[in-house]
């Protein structure tokens, strides 16, 4: 294992005179100005409120950096900031003074370094979901803390054969990684195609949730809310509500959809217009799927084709049932019913030429016929933690995997490096809890007793209420200790997560 280094340097007068953290989980701060316009009850996609507010402002994309020569350097200061969230001014937290942080464009075999400076008043680290990348050291280490007035350079290198497609890079420092996402932490990876895919546009979309107080700051919320996985009033992409997408007729753009939401499942329509998935998480299909509809669970990403077709249509997240714990926790804040506009496409003018066909990929590895080296089964459970035997409405429920809370001196599930590994992964509560497993993809070999005719490969599968999903999963490279957990920000803070160690 590679040293850790540690650095101190480069802090700029940390939170300043104007900010105060309180501390825990209940991430929330004042900035001294006063409360920003508009920002009252009633404003915004809160509950109430009609689906889709008015779109008003054209569709911006983040910024965006791009390795040459077989490197990406950049530098992330995680710290306090003001923003524009939906229209409104915010108190959010922010990488590089922005919601959401830059885009980071990759090719297979490159050399990421990214210098983390933590200019929170809590604890920090970054991950970056999905990448296959070694777990040491200072790579994808999620064990790493970084205090705040420290620094961290992360140094990530990408296999040759490292899989096109979308990623993600957020904080994953254990207890506060629901605070720091909802409050603004989050940006997309991008993992180039060997050969492009002719396209009009090619556009990032992340979608997040949060929830604004009458200051204007990033809402506090209950224990009941994170035990339900909190899901914020405002549904914002790219930090913006409803923005406007214009294309010509017949243009076809590629769309990188990210769910960075800490708890909402995203149910993705967009009536009238032609998608294509090109794939979910990482890698390709062999063709471009047509779809209808798309569920991205937190955590999932989508590379998608979509065809326009003259008009004007919304992108929509239509209501999801992830279930619920009646009686315990309440319902969630979710606005009751409707679909909510995330985006409005807008396609007029003179039509553009077809766009060419796009090239098949060969068919991705098939591990349903690979030779089963472990087969283990994983208990993902919530119940009456200690205290909390009478489950009334103040017990403390207990997030668990195989009935232990998360535990990082504990190693978990030990695995050979080189094997190819079956996990049954069953939940026993009556919500879903979306599964990810850092480094290592995973094939999904059975969703609730059905059998995907192709290859499917996830890093984040959710597992129905009191459901059970198999996959496989190929641990051919990188050893290390990593983790596991549900992608529910929330339970992972809460304790559902566990380590593996590959060795
Ligand atoms: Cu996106 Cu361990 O998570
Ligand atoms: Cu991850
Ligand atoms: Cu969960």
């Amino acid at each position: 294992m590679r040293p850790i280094s540690r650095r101190n340097a480069l802090l700029i007068g940390g939170l300043g005179a104007t900010a105060t953290v309180a501390g825990g989980a209940g991430l929330w701060w004042s900035l001294a100005s006063g409360p920003p316009q508009g920002a009252g009850p009633g404003q915004g996609a809160g509950p109430g409120q009609p689906a889709g507010p008015a779109s008003s402002s054209d569709f911006r994309s983040p910024a965006e950096v791009r390795s040459a020569d077989g490197r990406l350097e950049v530098t992330l200061a995680a710290a306090p900031g003001k923003v524009e969230l939906g229209g409104l001014q915010a108190g959010a937290l922010c990488y590089n003074g922005t919601v959401p942080g830059p885009t980071l464009r990759l090719r297979p075999g490159d050399e990421l370094n990214v210098s983390l400076i933590n200019n929170l008043g809590e604890p920090t680290n970054l991950h970056v979901h999905g990448l296959h990348v070694s777990p040491q050291g200072n790579a994808d280490n999620p064990f790493v803390a970084v205090l705040p007035g420290q620094g961290f350079d992360y140094r990530y290198r990408l296999p040759a054969d490292h899989p096109p497609g979308v990623y993600w890079y957020h904080p994953h420092h254990h207890g506060m990684v629901a605070g720091q996402i909802f409050a603004g932490l989050f940006g997309a990876i991008i993992v180039e195609d060997p050969e492009s895919i002719p396209v009009s546009t090619e556009r990032v979309l992340l979608v997040s949730d949060t929830t604004l107080d009458s200051s204007g700051n990033i809402a506090t919320v209950s224990l009941m809310e994170r035990m339900a996985g909190r899901e914020g009033d405002l549904l914002l992409l790219n930090g913006q509500s409803n923005p406007v997408l214009s294309a010509r007729p017949g243009d076809r753009e590629r769309w990188r959809v990210v769910n960075t939401c800490v708890a909402r499942f995203l149910r993705l329509r967009l009536d009238g217009q032609r998608m294509q998935l090109l794939g979910m998480d990482s890698g390709r299909s062999p063709d471009p799927e047509p779809v209808d509809e798309l569920l991205l669970a937190p955590g999932n990403r989508a590379d998608l084709l979509v065809t326009a077709a003259a008009g004007e249509t919304l992108l929509q997240a239509i209501p999801y049932d992830r279930g619920g714990m009646p009686g315990m926790m309440g319902r969630r804040r979710t606005p009751a019913g409707g679909a909510v506009a995330l985006a409005t496409f807008r396609a007029d003018g003179e039509s553009a030429a077809a766009a060419a066909a796009v090239a098949s990929r060969p068919a991705p590895e098939d591990l349903r016929t690979a030779a089963v080296a472990a087969r283990r089964q994983l208990v993902l459970a919530m119940g009456a933690g200690p205290g909390g035997r009478g489950g009334g409405m103040g017990a403390m429920m207990q997030f668990s995997i195989n009935g232990r809370e998360y535990d990082e001196v504990r190693t978990d599930t030990t695995v050979a490096l080189g094997t190819v590994e079956e996990w049954t992964l069953v939940n026993t509560s009556p919500m879903d809890h979306p599964f990810h497993l850092h480094v290592w993809p995973m094939q999904l070999i059975d969703d609730n007793g059905r059998a995907p005719a192709s290859v499917v490969v996830r890093d984040v599968v959710n597992i129905r209420a009191n459901g059970r999903a198999t996959v496989r999963i190929a641990f051919r490279d990188f050893s290390g200790r990593s983790v596991y957990h549900c992608h529910i920000l929330d339970h992972e803070d809460l304790g559902m997560m566990g380590v593996i160690e590959v060795r």
